[in-house]
């Protein structure tokens, strides 16, 4: 097994985490807050951060996947931007009316959180806003803007602190790079 290259450390991780709350607790100030966290990738910083914020607040989980392989080495396209996603577990209450906040782990083509996005607004939640703990701008395929982003990041793979290739390395605590893993076209 490839041994990873430290990115992020647990420490950077940890401080930004808490400007993170911080701003999410004076943005949200006097309302209830619902985050809801994307499976499995996300479990690790909603946690997280949802300790940090000093609100009147729940949590819940949605699970999702998409179509093809995962990201992997020497595979050709992975997945496209029409639409190849599909929900796996929904949420277990109601989001009507509910300040939601959607936590991801990585914002990375868009595909994943404008499906979320398209998706949970059919709830009619009263408020909609995402927070991801890093963003791959430059492999954007769909508009989707996070309100709250922890690290921009450059195209490398990423795994650790909830992150996994082929459901390895989720519980290194620092973020760190596969040098010998290509994200997918
Ligand atoms: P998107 O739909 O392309 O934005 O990708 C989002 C999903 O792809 C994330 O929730 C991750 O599961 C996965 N992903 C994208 N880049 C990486 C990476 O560098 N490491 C691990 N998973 C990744
Ligand atoms: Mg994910």
């Amino acid at each position: 097994m490839e041994k990873p290259k430290l990115l992020i450390s647990r420490e950077q991780i940890a401080k930004r985490i808490t400007e993170m709350a911080k701003q999410i607790t004076t943005d949200s100030a006097g309302e209830r807050v619902l985050f809801v966290g994307v499976l499995k990738g996300a479990a690790v910083f909603l946690t997280d951060l949802v300790r940090q914020v000093d609100l009147d607040a729940s949590f819940d989980f949605i699970g999702v996947s998409s179509y093809g392989n995962p990201p992997g080495p020497k595979q050709e396209k992975v997945w496209d931007s029409t639409g190849e996603v599909r929900l796996t577990k929904d949420v277990d209450e109601s989001l009507r009316g509910k300040n939601v906040i959607l936590v991801e782990d990585i914002l990375d083509t868009g595909l994943t959180l404008a499906f979320l996005k398209r998706l949970l607004l059919g709830h009619q939640p009263k408020s909609l806003r995402i927070a991801v703990l890093l963003d791959k701008t430059a492999r954007r395929k769909l508009t989707v803007e996070a309100d709250y982003v922890g690290f921009k990041i450059p195209d490398e793979f990423v795994v650790g602190y909830g992150l996994d290739y082929a459901e390895q390395y989720r519980n290194l605590p620092d973020i760190c790079t596969l040098s010998n893993v290509s994200s997918p076209a």
